[in-house]
């Protein structure tokens, strides 16, 4: 199995699809049962030789019979995400659907912006945004475009925002009068799409947060009275449902308001928590979404689809197509867009994966109902989870989850927290994550996979304790 052969070797795709197939199911299946311990990995230079990387892309080569083996080794060490005790980022468990979606896409690649590269993939796409639109609660005019992650997905929303603002900026570049008002705890890429719109960091006006880092409502007035103390206009307001660090939502319907008021356009940046949308239970929590001129929501962290696949929605989507103003004639045929539309005219990318085939998958295996059930499981067990760690003496949470995103802490010491979530990877095999909140460290869960469960929070707390015991001075 040496060598390239031009056209493809069927026997060859069917032989290492086997192999694979066989391989990752192993890895699943001992994953979610917690079968093997959720593993940390090895510094990056010894795992670069241990897979032998480099000399793999140079002097030797996989075969067939040395596939197998070393597929092994690199899925031992790949982070497990189906593992009950890998509770550490926002990222998706995936299910089988989306799964088979990128075996599918991996083989026959059809990179659909344009219509006629990908007509499926493009068609799935299409009516995959108008039904997140349709759950966003707008009315006909809405849509919008999938991109490649949330951050992506900020850069073009407030592209459009800019066009809004200031619709000769394409062309002139900024003049130092745009502002974009977020909280100081919004998701780091606002703040870098705003420097890479060339309107530099300072155009940022930091919103007043309480001390769960939520935006004060009470203060939007003030915070725009600087800014056009400053000279400037604000071209945008971005809003967390909900955010990074925390899981905790802004309140939509207030902030929304008071934009509406001022004229301001108001993003809703739902990259995590749009999902909530589809449980009954919990969608109490983006009440006032659908005053949102946009939204983003990020199908790779609660719809269970693998990376990535995330969603820029625009209210008015005549809007986002207003963001870009370029012409590549060898791409963009407007006279014939009724037989080959193009996705071009709304998104940063030329060539793009079929993300929509990812997201279409589950959901038409799945159902929305299924889907927005397991959003409010995993919602509902980190409820639980809260009341098991407030019980425990010493330790304390952040406040009451409001997604699958918790922060708590053993003691109040940041230098701790920080030694207790390394040697928990190292030693006790559970992977978490950390965060800081108003200046002060948290430890930080992200329950996603199915398989987390109250046992899993009792051991890890049970490990942190021995952890902090053994490393207390005696006496
Ligand atoms: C609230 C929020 N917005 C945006 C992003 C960026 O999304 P991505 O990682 O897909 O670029 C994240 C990622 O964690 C997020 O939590």
């Amino acid at each position: 199995m040496t060598g390239a052969p031009d056209p493809w070797d069927i026997g060859e795709y069917e032989r290492l699809a086997a192999i694979a197939t066989a391989a990752v199911t192993r890895f699943v299946d001992e994953s979610q049962r917690g079968a093997v311990p959720v593993g940390s990995p090895p510094p990056l230079p010894e795992l670069i030789e241990r897979l032998r990387l480099r000399e793999l892309i140079r002097d030797e080569r996989l075969d067939g019979d040395g596939f197998e083996p070393w597929l092994e080794d690199v899925l031992a060490h790949s982070v497990r995400l189906h593992h009950p005790d890998q509770i550490a980022h926002q990222v998706s468990t995936p299910d089988i659907p989306s799964a088979i979606a990128d075996l599918v896409q991996g083989a026959i690649n059809q990179p659909m912006s344009i219509y006629e590269m990908g007509p499926a993939a493009h068609a799935m796409e299409r009516v995959v945004v108008e039904w997140m639109a349709e759950k966003v609660g707008w009315p006909d005019g809405a849509g919008g475009v999938l991109t490649h992650g949330g951050s992506l997905a900020t850069l073009t929303v407030l592209l459009a925002a800019r066009a809004a603002a200031a619709p000769d900026a394409w062309v002139d570049g900024v003049d130092g009068t745009l502002a974009v008002l977020a909280p100081p705890s919004s998701h780091y890429s606002v703040k870098r799409s705003v420097a890479m719109l060339g309107m530099g960091e300072r155009a940022v006006v930091d919103l007043e947060v309480d001390g769960e880092e939520r935006i004060v409502p009470g203060a939007l007035a003030d915070a725009l009275a600087r800014c056009e103390a400053e000279g400037r206009r604000p071209m945008a307001l971005v809003a967390a449902a909900c955010a990074t660090s925390t899981g905790l939502h802004d309140d939509l319907e207030a902030i929304g308001g008071f934009c509406r008021e001022h004229g301001i356009w108001f993003h809703v940046d739902a990259a995590h928590g749009a999902s909530a949308l589809l449980s009954p239970e919990h969608r109490r929590f983006l009440r006032g979404i659908e005053l949102g001129d946009s939204v983003i929501w990020d199908a790779h962290k609660m719809m269970r689809t693998p990376a990535l696949a995330a969603a820029v929605l625009l209210r008015d989507e005549r809007r986002l197509e207003a963001a870009f103003r370029q012409k590549a004639a060898y791409l963009i045929y407007e006279d014939t867009d009724e037989e080959s539309p193009s996705l071009l005219e709304r998104q940063v990318e030329c060539t793009k994966a079929a993300m929509g085939a990812r997201i279409f998958m589950n959901l038409a295996f799945r159902g929305e109902d299924d889907i927005g059930r397991y959003v409010a499981d995993r919602y509902d067990k980190t409820a639980r989870f809260y009341e098991l760690i407030a019980a425990r003496p010493g330790f304390e949470c952040l406040s009451r989850p409001e997604s699958n995103i918790l922060c708590f802490r053993y003691g109040r010491d940041d230098a701790v927290q920080v030694r207790l979530r390394e040697r928990l990877l190292a030693e006790k095999r559970f992977h978490l994550s950390s965060t800081e909140v108003n200046g002060e460290r948290w430890l930080r869960m992200t329950v996603t996979a199915p398989a987390t469960s109250e046992d899993t929070v009792e051991r890890l707390l049970d490990a942190i304790e021995e952890l902090a015991d053994a490393a207390a001075p005696p006496g």
